[in-house]
């Protein structure tokens, strides 16, 4: 593994065990009593997912894995942190839902797990995760079957490109990634003190490199909504996610793409 990835899995061990144990962010309370942590995006992108193969990649203590299997999909979540499987692993057995959990980098999926898939989901706080983005789309290209669909939600590249007040404090093209020293989770949660790296992606690097590994765009939307509050003057709605007023910028963006039959 590459040296930089294994020191983000470490920071991820600490943030899962953190994460599982009771953060605000993720209602597992909620989960447990029978709702869903799914948003309405990838609900309306997949559709009725009954009966379907569903591999949620990078899917941390398994929380969406979880939601997709009690709306009837046979899941399967990968994560490259140890303790984010367990944390997954303890909570399927918790609320009796089948799921296999799968520790393992990204980048190895198609070489552990079964290539033929129905659906791959990736979620929320991933992309910049990855060191070679055109290399994971290949590598979810050849995990779907022919058919299978990929449902992408991120949260918009432009975002890390701003301050708190929307000014911009980096270029969109920058190419080299990004080493912070952190001390706290996205949750607000301490942690133990660590170095993190990120990689800087943008929409016509998803684009092309998912094109390039051969599979075709169905859709890809630019939305004004995020799933936290990151800016102070953001608003949530009554949809439980959050606006800056006037729609100054982009916030998440979703992607569906299929893998020709
Ligand atoms: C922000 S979380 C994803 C959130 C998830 N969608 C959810 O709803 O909880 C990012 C996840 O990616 C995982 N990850 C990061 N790099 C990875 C890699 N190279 N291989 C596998 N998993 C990785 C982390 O362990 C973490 O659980």
């Amino acid at each position: 593994m590459d040296k930089r990835v294994e020191q983000n899995r470490a920071g991820w061990d600490l943030r899962a065990e953190a994460h599982a144990s009771g953060a605000s962010l993720y209602d597992v309370d909620g989960f447990r009593a029978g709702e869903s942590s799914l948003r309405p995006f990838e609900l309306e992108a997949l559709g009725d997912v009954r009966g379907r193969s569903l591999l949620h990649l990078m899917c941390h203590f398994g929380l969406d894995t979880l939601s997709w299997a009690r709306l009837g999909a046979e899941v399967t979540g990968l994560d490259f942190s140890g303790e984010a499987i367990a944390a997954a692993r303890r909570l399927a057995d918790e609320v009796g839902l089948p799921a296999r959990f799968v520790q393992a980098d990204v980048y190895d999926a198609a070489d552990v797990l079964d290539a033929d898939y129905d659906i791959v989901i990736a979620t929320y706080g991933v992309l910049m995760w990855l060191p070679d983005l055109p290399e994971w789309a290949r590598v979810v290209a050849r995990l779907l079957r022919p058919g299978g669909v990929l449902f992408i939600g991120e949260f918009h590249p432009q975002q890390g490109q701003v301050d708190a007040d929307l000014r911009i404090t980096t270029s969109y093209f920058r190419t080299e990634p990004r080493t912070t020293e952190v001390a706290a989770s996205y949750t607000g949660q301490q942690i133990a003190p660590h170095t993190q790296i990120t990689w800087p992606w943008t929409i016509s690097g998803l684009v092309n490199a998912l094109v390039d590994a051969g599979l075709h765009i169905n859709r890809l939307d630019e939305l004004p909504v995020d799933l936290r509050q990151r800016h102070p003057t953001m608003e949530q709605g009554p949809d439980g996610l959050w606006r800056i007023p006037g729609n100054p910028i982009p916030l998440l963006l979703t992607c569906r793409a299929t893998k020709p039959a």
